[in-house]
């Protein structure tokens, strides 16, 4: 099937290289020439597993390719609209901005009988608003949220767990063409949910709002931890225990950050309060506040072990990415410690696998080394990003490096009776 993708960012450019894995002939689209430019050349702009080979084998085959020309849309017959939707600099509430400009550059260049399908994760309403923009030409719309998670996003987009199709009453063809596009995973018998628009677009916001609250239930259990004397691991170990409760999402440490759980939360708080309904979901407001307290946290233990000041104080941050395998920092705790510590004066160098050149550009005043250059002679050692690497780093090692043998695990990812045994103070968050 020929597709075209609006938007080459984190969820088009994965989305574009994996259905030409499919076996579809796609054009992708974007009006970042730089961007653009990349791709074309196999390069993909973010970093992000399996997509630099997908991209290789997708040029290679002459099924895939990538336009700043939105013109080179015409001759698709479904339209994948997978444009950003960040938060608005003025509010919570989401900035349809990039939407609507790619709904209104696309719509001069789709013939009858196409389908346009939006993936951007909207606020409640918008699909509604969009499909009276799609009606005048013979297209129809249709809305498709992604659940892609970035480190695993062609895994995720190849091999869905489920499917979420919502359409206008009655037009079923449009269901036939989504099973369509992607039929390997329908004839793998991944769930698909047909609904209408409202219900497709909540799927995506709701299925966030619960991953966010999981993750603030388990650090607000750690806040009260950490006045208890409760281990806020075991904690989870335990509840995780009962298959209802499931011990996935069940970390605590420095919170969620990223492109989406934070935005996502925000935008459906003022959504909801748009409608009328804020009240039902201000708990949102809690699970965000109960998140960005726990990197305060963070910075408070790392200044209290170190004496009640961090000034002059070298710092090794060990990761800024927003979770492992990605180069995201946006929103991310570890970052915003680093920034934090740095404001308090301590000598902050940091390292990340990946994503040194994104916190670069984003906080030039941080120092970046390698990790032996964070390590060496560093007083505290500050772990914000659960890298693999990082992970099994061996204690003994390590505590040759440092001038001080204090770690503060902001994942609660390392095996602290190790550290320990090993000479390391070592401090977890809500944990003994
Ligand atoms: C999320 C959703 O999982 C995905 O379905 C949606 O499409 C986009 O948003 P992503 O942002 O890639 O995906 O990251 P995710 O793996 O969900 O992690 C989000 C954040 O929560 C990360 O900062 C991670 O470190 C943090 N987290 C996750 C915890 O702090 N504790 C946990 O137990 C799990």
């Amino acid at each position: 099937m020929r597709i075209s993708v609006i938007g080459c960012g984190y969820l088009g450019a994965v989305h574009a290289a994996s259905m030409a894995s499919l076996g579809h002939e796609v054009v992708g689209i974007d009006v970042d020439a730089e961007k653009i430019e990349a791709l074309s050349n196999g390069r993909a702009p973010f970093y992000e597993p399996d997509l630099p080979e997908l991209l290789a084998r997708g040029l290679g085959s002459g099924r895939l390719r990538f336009s700043t020309d939105i013109a080179d849309a015409a001759g698709s017959l479904v339209h994948f609209v997978a444009v950003g939707t960040p938060q608005l600099k003025t509010s919570g509430g989401a900035d349809l901005s990039y939407v609507d400009a790619a709904f209104a550059s696309l719509m001069p260049h789709v013939a009858s009988g196409d389908l346009v399908v939006g993936k951007s994760t909207v606020p409640v309403g918008t699909a509604a608003r969009l499909a009276k923009l799609v009606e005048p030409t013979g297209a129809r719309l249709a809305w498709n949220p992604e659940f892609l998670r970035e480190g695993y996003a062609v895994k995720d987009t190849v091999t869905p767990d489920r499917l979420v199709y919502g359409i206008a009453d009655g037009q079923t063809a449009s269901v036939d063409l989504l099973n369509e596009v992607y039929a390997t995973a329908v004839s793998a018998d991944t769930p698909v949910v047909v609904t209408d628009y409202a219900t497709a677009e909540l799927v995506k916001v709701a299925a966030n709002a619960f991953l966010a609250t999981k993750i603030s239930f388990i650090n607000a259990m750690a806040e009260i931890a950490e006045v208890t004397g409760a281990d806020v691991t075991q904690l989870a170990d335990a509840i995780g225990y009962d298959a209802r409760i499931g011990r996935k999402f069940l970390n605590a440490g420095v919170g969620f950050g990223g492109g989406c759980l934070p935005k996502d939360i925000r935008a459906f708080t003022a959504r909801a309060e748009e409608l009328g309904r804020g009240e039902s979901v201000a708990f949102l407001k809690e699970v965000d506040a109960i998140n960005l307290r726990r990197r305060q946290r963070a910075v408070d233990v790392v200044v209290e072990e170190l004496g009640g000041s961090v000034f002059r104080k070298k710092v090794a941050v060990l990761g800024l990415a927003f979770k492992p395998d990605s180069d995201d920092v946006r929103d991310s705790p570890a970052l915003d410690v680093a920034v934090q510590l740095h404001g308090l004066g301590a000598h902050v160098v940091a390292t990340d696998p990946e994503a040194i050149p994104n916190s670069t550009r984003l906080h030039p005043q941080l120092s970046f080394g390698t990790l032996d250059e964070a390590l060496a002679g560093a007083d505290a050692v500050v772990l914000l990003t659960e890298w693999k690497h990082y992970r099994a780093l061996d204690p003994s090692s390590v505590a040759a490096q440092v001038t001080h043998p204090l770690l503060v695990d902001g994942r609660n990812a390392l095996d602290a009776d190790a550290w320990r045994a090993a000479g390391w103070t070592y401090r977890g968050l809500g944990r003994r």
